[in-house]
């Protein structure tokens, strides 16, 4: 679907879209196969780790397997003292930060896996350890083959409310922000989170959509989505497109009807809204049957 959209709004070789919400890093992997360069923002370092493993192992695969042997030591739990090195302390003394994040990554996969699904550390440790190599291997074959010119990334941490861009820089924006109360970002990610040494109650404040009760919290998403928008209109270029995937909620039985109200602010601000597709989505019945793909344009002359 993001491919779809990046070929819809014209995005193409060169260029560079913005997904100020990166979350697991869709657009940024998208971005990155067409040779479009790609902005990632999003609060949650987990999601940002996350994205820019996506990415960035691709140029650090060779080193990766130098690691492999040394790391799979440390995780299997041995009879034998290996220096009284823990697998933390090797992935810390690793000096390349791709091949050191790669680590940390599949380590935070297995601590999820033990606290959510109560998998062994180490068997699901080595299985995703595995797997991941084989992806970052294809991955690297398949741009070798099709002779890909990949996007350059720059995915970091920030905030969607005030975004660290220029105005009227940016080519396009695909992006999906939290769907109102739909899920809690900080709960769902608790685990790998607190293993990264962030106090989550701290954490918590920056968020969008899992501040305040009631009423109050539906207030300050509002707010919140209202500030991002300013924001994305603020560092798209004139006359170029932006792409905002969002659902309404139910919450508290009530659904909230976020896709009326961004449509409605974000045309307030100068945006056209040009195209409303309904999709439809699966496995969260409860609280959200469909989202909408809503796509803008800025309006104003070109530079
Ligand atoms: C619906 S998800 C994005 C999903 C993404 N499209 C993907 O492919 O995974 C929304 C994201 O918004 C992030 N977020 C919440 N508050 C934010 C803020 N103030 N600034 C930037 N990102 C924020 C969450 O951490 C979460 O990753």
């Amino acid at each position: 679907m993001i491919r779809a959209l990046l070929n819809i709004v014209e995005l193409e070789e060169g260029y560079t879209v913005l997904d100020p919400f990166i979350g697991s890093g869709t657009t940024a992997v998208e971005a990155q196969l067409l040779g479009i360069n790609c902005i990632g923002i999003d609060v949650s370092p987990l999601c940002v780790l996350q994205s820019k493993v996506k990415t960035e192992s691709v140029d650090v695969l060779p080193q990766i397997e130098e690691w492999k042997e040394e790391i799979i030591k440390r995780a299997r739990p041995s009879l034998f003292n290996l220096e009284g090195k823990t697998i933390d302390d090797v992935i810390s003394s690793i000096p390349d930060e791709k091949v050191r994040n790669f680590y940390k990554m599949a380590k935070l996969v297995a601590i999820s896996d033990n606290a959510r699904r109560g998998k062994e550390f180490s068997t699901s440790f080595l299985k995703n350890l595995e797997l991941m190599i084989s992806s970052v291997s294809d991955y690297v074959e398949i741009a070798k083959k099709l002779n890909l010119k990949l996007g350059k990334m720059d995915i970091k941490v920030g905030d969607s409310r005030s975004l660290p861009l220029n105005n009227n820089s940016i080519d396009g924006i695909i992006t999906s922000p939290p769907y109102s109360i739909a899920l809690d970002y900080v709960l769902n990610d608790a685990h790998a989170l607190k293993e990264m040494g962030y106090d989550l109650s701290e954490i918590r404040e920056e968020f969008i959509g899992v501040r305040g009760k009631g009423q109050k919290r539906i207030d300050l998403y509002n707010e919140d989505i209202r500030k991002s928008l300013d924001e994305m209109f603020r560092v798209l270029k004139p006359k170029k497109y932006a792409v905002i995937v969002i659902g309404n909620a139910t919450y508290m039985g009530q659904e909230v009807k976020t896709v009326e109200f961004i449509i409605d602010y974000a045309e307030r601000i100068g945006f056209k809204l040009i195209k409303n597709i309904d999709k439809i989505i699966f496995g969260l019945y409860n609280i959200m049957q469909k989202e909408n793909i809503l796509i803008f344009q800025k309006e104003g002359q070109n530079e």
